[in-house]
């Protein structure tokens, strides 16, 4: 009989709508989205990103807008990025208590922060004139240490201004550490790190490098990012010592492409795992769906559920607030 006739029909629990939205093994919630969101000193309108279409970079006044919208959408929180009208080598604005991303995490605190987390993005690039993530050596190197001191006194400024929770995107060998001990000695033990644990080099940064306006004047940030072809070891080490160093969460990053290495930092830790669905996996699909080539409702789902049943608990994305919206 069950060589002609199939016993096991698993089709069954698939066959409408309610029976598979029960059985479902991968939901996502509005609270574990996170939306990146720019903010630029000095202009009157928000300006659009060319490679991110739907993205801006923010004035102060669309800022404060746009947060309402996600909080009311019921996003988990907002990660702010700021980019400042001056740069200079050291990213002087990064730390200036009057410097634009500072300004604006005051406005989101008063504004938004009982109602959603603010995040900072705690790097240099988007203040340096060279771009690079840190402070140079006469050689043009990115100087591990002299960083330090520099992203340690740009999170205690953005701790002041507002900030809930740090996380330094840069990569340099203890930062979390030297963040940690920064934050505790200006009084702001309570403030949780989530640590960009493992980035690496990736070229799907390319619009962001727009968006923030932060693409290096020259080389380009391997020496400090992880090689898509490093060994899986390496990110397990940067998530072991991050969490040593007294990270509260981790994220992965990008996400699309290294599933696999989200999954395996599921297995490995205990804190929530974050993923950055980063600005070239939303240029790709937006993209493609502007030339009517898939289908963008769709696949900015499946692609959202794909990052989650990997393992990630947070997913920040570009489409936070409209992707909560649909799920409410
Ligand atoms: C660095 C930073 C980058 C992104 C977030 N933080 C760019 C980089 O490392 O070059 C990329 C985010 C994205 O592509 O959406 N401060």
């Amino acid at each position: 009989m069950s060589a002609e006739f199939p016993v096991a029909r698993p089709r069954r629990l698939r066959r409408t709508a309610p029976l598979r939205r029960m059985v479902a093994g991968t939901r996502l919630h509005p609270a574990e989205l996170i939306l990146p969101m720019f903010v630029k000193e000095g202009i009157a309108e928000p300006a659009p990103v060319g490679s991110m279409p739907g993205v801006v970079q923010h004035t102060r006044e669309s800022l404060r807008k746009a947060a309402h919208e996600a909080a009311g959408a019921g996003v988990g929180g907002v990660i702010l990025f700021g980019i400042p009208a001056v740069k200079d080598g050291r990213g002087s604005g990064a730390d200036d208590p009057e410097g634009i991303v500072q300004l604006a995490l005051a406005d989101l605190k008063s504004e938004v922060g009982d109602d959603l987390v603010i995040m900072a993005d705690t790097c240099l690039d988007e203040y340096t004139d060279h771009g690079h993530c840190g402070i140079l050596t006469e050689a043009g190197e990115v100087d591990n240490d002299l960083t330090l001191e520099r992203y340690a006194a740009a999170a205690v400024a953005q701790a002041r201004a507002g900030a809930q929770v740090i996380a330094p995107s840069g990569m340099m060998d203890g930062q979390v550490g030297a963040i940690r001990a920064a934050l505790d000695a200006d009084g702001h033990a309570e403030i949780p790190i989530l640590g960009y644990s493992v980035k690496y080099a990736s070229a799907f940064y390319g619009p962001f490098r727009e968006a923030a306006e932060c693409a290096p004047q020259f080389g380009d940030r391997s020496a400090y990012q992880q090689d898509p072809a490093g060994p899986i070891g390496e990110a397990m080490r940067e998530i072991r010592l991050d969490l040593a160093e007294g990270a509260d969460a981790v994220m992965v990053k990008p996400a699309l492409a290294y599933l696999d290495v989200i999954h395996q930092v599921r297995e490995l830790v205990d804190v929530p795992v974050a993923a950055y669905q980063v600005s070239g996996e939303y240029a790709m699909v937006e993209a493609a769906a502007a030339n009517g080539w898939i289908d963008r409702d769709r696949v900015i789902m499946e692609s959202l559920i794909a990052i989650r049943r990997a393992g990630a608990d947070l997913i920040l994305t570009y489409w936070a607030t409209e992707v909560a919206r649909r799920l409410a």
